[in-house]
């Protein structure tokens, strides 16, 4: 396995990246660090609420804060919120702290599915065509990450890990 590596799991909202990151922490026997729930650990406030309350580039300064100060802690694996990898400052951030970059790439519909089947209320998501809007916007700059990983709709989020186990750190899972 290599052990050197550190990897970042963004891509667009729904996806499972939070999910796969527990998976795959598992797996691989170390630490993960989720950032929106590291918001929202010291932001004692859900993501919405911020948003709401605070505007969009409040929280994304929130969020590039966040994320400078994780960087820099132990965990091996990183889950973004599906906007942060979005912003040129943090694209920057990641890349001189030599994580590499996974983007789980999936359709539309599968992460309209998600999205519209949680309890979680996502701001930037709240009608279909607004989702979709951003979801095409973002393709271009999910497309930057090191490593594209298309989840197929019959893997499940452990089958996902799994595989990204034993493409990404050579880790051979029995
Ligand atoms: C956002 C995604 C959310 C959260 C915030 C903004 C985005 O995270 O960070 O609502 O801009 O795509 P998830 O991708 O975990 O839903």
């Amino acid at each position: 396995m290599n052990e050197e590596k550190r990897v970042i799991l963004t891509g667009f909202m729904g996806v499972g990246k939070s999910t796969v990151a527990k998976h795959l922490a598992h797996l691989l026997e170390c630490q993960r660090i989720d950032l929106d729930s590291m918001i929202v650990e010291s932001e004692h406030r859900t993501i919405a609420e911020i948003i709401e309350q605070e505007g969009i580039e409040q929280f994304r300064r929130i969020e590039t804060a966040t994320l400078r100060r994780i960087l820099e802690a132990e965990a091996k694996i990183i889950a973004l919120g599906g906007g942060a990898w979005t912003i040129e400052e943090n694209r920057r951030l990641i890349k001189s702290h030599n994580f590499t970059t996974v983007w789980l790439e999936s359709t539309f519909e599968h992460c309209w599915l998600n999205i519209s089947a949680s309890k979680r209320v996502r701001p930037l998501a709240r009608n279909k065509s607004d989702a979709l809007k951003l979801f095409e916007e973002r393709q271009r700059v999910y497309c930057l990450a090191d490593w594209h990983f298309i989840i197929k709709p019959e893997l499940n989020s452990f089958e996902i890990a799994k595989q990204i186990a034993e493409e990404v750190f050579s880790f051979n899972v029995n």
